[in-house]
């Protein structure tokens, strides 16, 4: 399915060429008439890429204005890798050679770009999609580990586009925890999966109560990638919400735009055992421990209902006010759990709130934390990435709607400032340096996006690769 990637030190005539440019007099390719010349020097004024088809052969020059920040520079430079697959498929075009004459390391990202467009969802489609790129070559500076690495991280998105992209048909809580031992064998990575009964003698009221209208048990997944090369001697612990379907339970959701594609509820649960995944895979010398816990939200006649009072993990009573805010409830279990690690940070990452949405949409997640040096570190990496942040403070006052008279909190809250009245909710169980990110309508689009496709996005898996790289295995 991925392509095989090599180096070569010269440009191959009779292979297709991608070219990043940063002038118009970089158009040397001996392959081009004086006027195709001046017709790409004139497309490229107007636009930032064009190409043409000089059958059986694509040459593709794409202008990245380098004079941007670099993060933007970097970003087009991966938008112009998707650009290119989609001429390329258009043209049927199976092998092409990439090179960058812009000062700067723009190669990875253009690299990156067109690998991270190679996806496609086609488990269920009699009809398979028939084009394949078979073959990238790569004329410049990169070296065989950096191909390597962006592999091993093209395919960790790719597993996290298929598990939000996988209904609950097939995703129960329980095959969630099959594809999450799959891929510790694969990558090397431990796992350990706790079964209903393990979760009740633990008492882990949150995930309990939300699991109680399923007909399906919930699990809790602890997965562990400790080398023995580890800079870091307490571990990074993530956190991801794994809500494989969320109906919103006796506090139903309608189905237009908001029910129908609750899918994606697990997509955090995604992130961070896909960036596990890279991690291991890829050999990072840090210890990072994630956990998962995983359910479905269901209305049922044994579903937990407005009004109850539950008891959490840590001894927490809370006063259930809205079945819907259950990721806040199962995540606060997994939150308590983490303080036994000991932890050096706990990131966690959850589509929690609609507000999220509101207020970044699908071009960032809501950040909040206790943290400020990781959390710079954080957006920094968002940037870089372009898996952009948006933080908010977690002021004490956003923590009062979240009073009960009858309980310790309750789970509701109020509307206004939703994402960070459910950040002060989590916050409540955590006593260590601690990341919340809300990323609600980044896991999935209706339309593709660059690189990102319809479906499935696995936003998020890049960033938490790069920063805990950067942050705590240098
Ligand atoms: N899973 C949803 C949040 C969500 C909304 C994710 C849109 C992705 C896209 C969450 O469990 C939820 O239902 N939140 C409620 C909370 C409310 C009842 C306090 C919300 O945000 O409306
Ligand atoms: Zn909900
Ligand atoms: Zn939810």
């Amino acid at each position: 399915m991925f392509p095989k990637i090599s180096k070569i030190t010269e440009n191959r005539q009779n292979i297709s060429t991608a070219t990043l440019i940063e002038s118009s007099d970089q158009i040397i390719d001996n392959r081009l008439t004086q006027d195709e010349k001046r017709y790409f020097s004139l497309q490229l004024e107007k636009n930032e890429d064009c190409s043409l088809l000089k059958v059986p052969i694509l040459l593709f020059y794409k202008k990245v204005g380098t004079s941007k920040e670099h993060y933007l520079a970097l970003e087009a430079a991966r938008t112009a890798g998707s650009k290119l697959y989609s001429k390329l498929k258009s043209a049927k075009i199976e092998s092409v050679q990439l090179q960058n004459f812009c000062a700067g390391d723009y190669l990875s990202a253009f690299l990156e770009g067109l690998l991270l467009s190679v996806y496609t969802f086609d488990k269920y489609l009699k009809e398979k999609e028939s084009f394949v790129l078979n073959e990238i070559f790569l004329i410049g500076e990169i070296s065989p580990s950096e191909i390597d690495e962006l592999l091993t991280l093209t395919k960790a998105v790719f597993a996290a586009r298929d598990l939000v992209n996988e209904p609950l048909s097939y995703l129960t809580a329980q095959q969630f925890s099959k594809e999450i031992e799959k891929l510790g064998e694969i990558a090397g990575f431990s796992v350990e999966v706790f079964n209903k009964q393990k979760i009740e003698a633990l008492k882990m009221g949150g995930l309990l109560a939300v699991n109680r209208g399923s007909i399906d048990p919930p699990t809790f997944n602890i997965l562990e990638w400790k080398p023995n090369n580890a800079k870091n001697s307490k571990p990074i612990v993530l956190v991801g919400k794994g809500i494989v379907f969320d109906t919103g339970g006796l506090s139903l959701k309608p189905t237009p735009n908001s029910m129908d594609f609750m899918k994606t509820d697990m997509a955090g649960g995604a992130v961070v055992v896909t960036t596990l995944f890279a991690l291991a895979q890829n050999k990072i010398p840090v210890h990072v421990v994630a956990l998962v816990p995983a359910t479905d939200n269901r209305p049922d006649g044994n579903a937990y209902v407005p009004g109850d009072i539950i008891t959490m993990f840590d001894g927490t009573t809370v006063e259930i006010r809205n079945t819907d805010a259950e990721g806040r409830l199962i995540l606060a279990d997994a939150l308590s759990y983490a303080k036994k690690y000991g932890p050096l940070l706990v990131v966690d990452y959850a589509t929690l709130t609609g507000a999220a949405d509101i207020v970044a949409g699908q071009y960032a997640a809501v950040a909040m934390g206790n943290t400020p040096a990781n959390l710079e570190k954080l957006k920094s990496t968002g940037l870089d990435t372009f898996e952009r942040l948006i933080e908010v403070p977690l002021w004490e006052e956003y923590a009062k709607p979240l009073k009960s008279k009858i309980a310790d909190l309750n789970n509701l809250g109020v509307r206004e400032a939703q994402s960070t009245i459910a950040g002060k909710f989590l916050e409540h169980f955590t006593d260590y340096e601690w990341i919340h990110i809300d990323s609600a309508g980044t896991p999935y689009l209706n339309e593709a996006d660059s690189y990102r496709p319809a479906g499935g996005t696995g936003y998020g898996t890049r960033l938490l690769y790069h920063f805990i790289k950067r942050s705590f295995a240098m």
